[in-house]
């Protein structure tokens, strides 16, 4: 990932909860920007990072992703004063994600996925335990008519609790019943051997080395920064050696909607 540094914002992003923005970068890119300050705290961000680094080794439509920094001197030129507080609690680090324009929010009526796609990106929401893939609030954007996926801030959610996420890497992930796109999943058994595949020991080392550490310093689980990338290390690995688990889950509630 490359890092890059904030020169101006933009515009906010109303819609979404966390206030992201859309910022201009010095690579002269527009980036959307996911504020460590943020009131989600920085796991969504270290959620983002690697659900949307993993979407990206396994070929899912997934914009790049970068380091943002910024500075303080970022804040001077905002009026808004909630803007500006967001911007002081967010010096350093956060998340940007390429910003797709004129992309329009995804209406499954409007637009199927083609069988391969929608297995593969629901098997993908499967393994990071992504609750905001729903018909409701689908966080996929149709850019030059391909969905785009968007949002992963509230994966991975075994990190809010460390003490049981030994077990919780073995268990189905039952709301995936409630998943956008598992009406068109018609091959999730056939794209799971693959997608495993996909998911090796060194991409997933790689991927987790890759947060920041001012990311990972809230959590008191854990005695160092190594013991605690080490955790999502070991989750992400165990998860895809017992993925038969959400696999299965993932093919009977395609089975039980259709
Ligand atoms: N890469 C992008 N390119 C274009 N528009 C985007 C992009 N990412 C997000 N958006 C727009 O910004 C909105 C908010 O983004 P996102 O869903 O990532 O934020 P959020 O704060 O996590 O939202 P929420 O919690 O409300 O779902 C999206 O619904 C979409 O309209
Ligand atoms: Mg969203």
């Amino acid at each position: 990932m490359k890092t890059v540094q904030a020169t101006r914002y933009v515009t906010p992003l109303r819609e979404g909860g966390s206030l992201p923005a859309v910022v201009e970068a010095d690579d002269d890119g527009l980036y959307v920007l996911k504020f460590r300050g943020a009131g989600q705290g920085p796991k969504a961000l270290v959620a983002e990072l690697v659900a949307g680094e993993l979407a990206r080794a396994l070929e899912l439509p997934m914009p790049e992703l970068v380091l943002v920094e910024l500075d303080s001197e970022f804040a001077r030129t905002e009026p808004d004063p909630e803007i500006q507080d967001l911007i002081r609690a967010s010096e350093g680090l956060n998340l940007g994600i390429d910003y797709l324009p004129g992309a329009l929010n995804y209406d499954p009526a409007a637009m199927p996925v083609d069988a391969e796609l929608a297995s593969r990106i629901v098997w993908f929401d499967a393994f990071v335990s992504n609750v905001d893939r729903t018909a409701r609030n689908p966080n996929l954007m149709v850019w030059h008519r391909k969905p785009w996926l968007i949002d992963h801030g509230a994966a991975l959610y075994f990190h809010h609790d460390w003490d049981s996420a030994g077990t919780a890497c073995e268990r189905p992930f039952v709301l995936i019943r409630d998943h956008v796109l598992l009406p068109f999943a018609t091959r999730i058994g056939e794209v799971d051997a693959a997608m495993a595949a996909a998911l090796t020991d060194a991409l997933i080392e790689r991927i987790v080395a890759a947060i920041p550490d001012g990311w990972l310093q809230d959590e008191t689980a854990f005695a160092d920064g190594p013991a605690h990338r080490k955790a999502y290390v070991d989750y992400l690995k165990r998860r895809r050696d017992a993925r038969a688990g959400f696999v299965q889950e993932a093919i009977r509630a395609h089975a039980a909607h259709v």
